[in-house]
């Protein structure tokens, strides 16, 4: 009988640990890192310790993240100290086969979409279960100017979605900006490009969790096989 080596079953933690290590392949050294927000960024977080002496340091898309870089020795730089990032590094709620995703779970988004477009190129860290073939499935997080909140829920009622309040604690959750946060279920965005160009200039939207303009070049994606990397089409800085 053949050697037969056991199929081995990662958890969701464990691949996100694989792409945020992988994903330190990405980081130059002598650079400052663009860095977003949430648990696989944590994991990239931690293995960018281990570079800690390579680098300049961190431009964070969070309160969050900016207090594990330091806490790790990161040195952390205002955006508006740095003109142009070689590489952003962040996760995604999804991503879709043209490098389109969804982004806002962890609220970061409008930082997120700021740091994102002062990077030359998009690298996602993610593990299988964010790829999707359509956009729309996971309510999209739109930060909003509360005062808007209830046209703006109209605006999307129109287009067929529910928009609600992201509560916490019985209270709206407050964004690093003091805004607030709609996540809008039933929608299914077909044209990412068109609907984030739409939705950005209702009045009162400050970010849009559509990730198109800004979209990734790369993917590393972790699957029961390992990392999978997924390369789009490369462009210069977004706007
Ligand atoms: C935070 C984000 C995150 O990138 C997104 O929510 C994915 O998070 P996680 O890695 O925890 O699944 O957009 O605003």
């Amino acid at each position: 009988m053949k050697n037969q080596s056991p199929a081995v079953t990662l958890s969701q933690d464990q691949l996100k640990t694989l792409v945020g290590v992988a994903a330190l392949a990405y980081v130059l050294p002598g650079e400052i890192i663009g860095v977003g927000t949430g648990s696989t960024v944590n994991k990239f977080i931690e293995a960018l310790a281990t570079m800690r002496g390579d680098i300049k340091g961190a431009v964070s898309s969070s309160l969050a993240s900016t207090q594990r870089l330091q806490a790790l020795g990161i040195p952390v730089f205002d955006s508006n100290e740095v003109d142009e990032l070689a590489v952003y590094i962040d996760g995604a709620d999804e991503i879709d086969g043209r490098g389109y995703m969804i982004k806002g779970g962890g609220a970061a988004l409008t930082r997120e979409k700021i740091v994102a477009a002062q990077s030359r190129r998009f690298v996602c860290i993610a593990d299988e279960s964010k790829l999707v073939q359509s956009l729309g499935r996971y309510p999209l997080p739109v930060e909003v100017i509360p005062t808007a909140a209830r046209r703006i829920g109209r605006q999307f009622a129109e287009l067929g979605g529910e928009a609600k309040v992201r509560m916490i604690g019985g209270q709206p959750l407050l964004t690093d900006n003091g805004q607030i946060i709609l996540d809008v279920s039933g929608l299914d965005i077909a044209d990412p490009l068109g609907f984030e160009t739409l939705v950005s200039q209702w009045p009162g939207v400050v970010t849009v969790g559509v990730f198109a303009h800004q979209k990734a070049q790369v993917c590393l994606l972790g699957t029961a096989t390992g990392v999978r990397t997924v390369t789009y089409e490369e462009s210069s800085l977004r706007t």
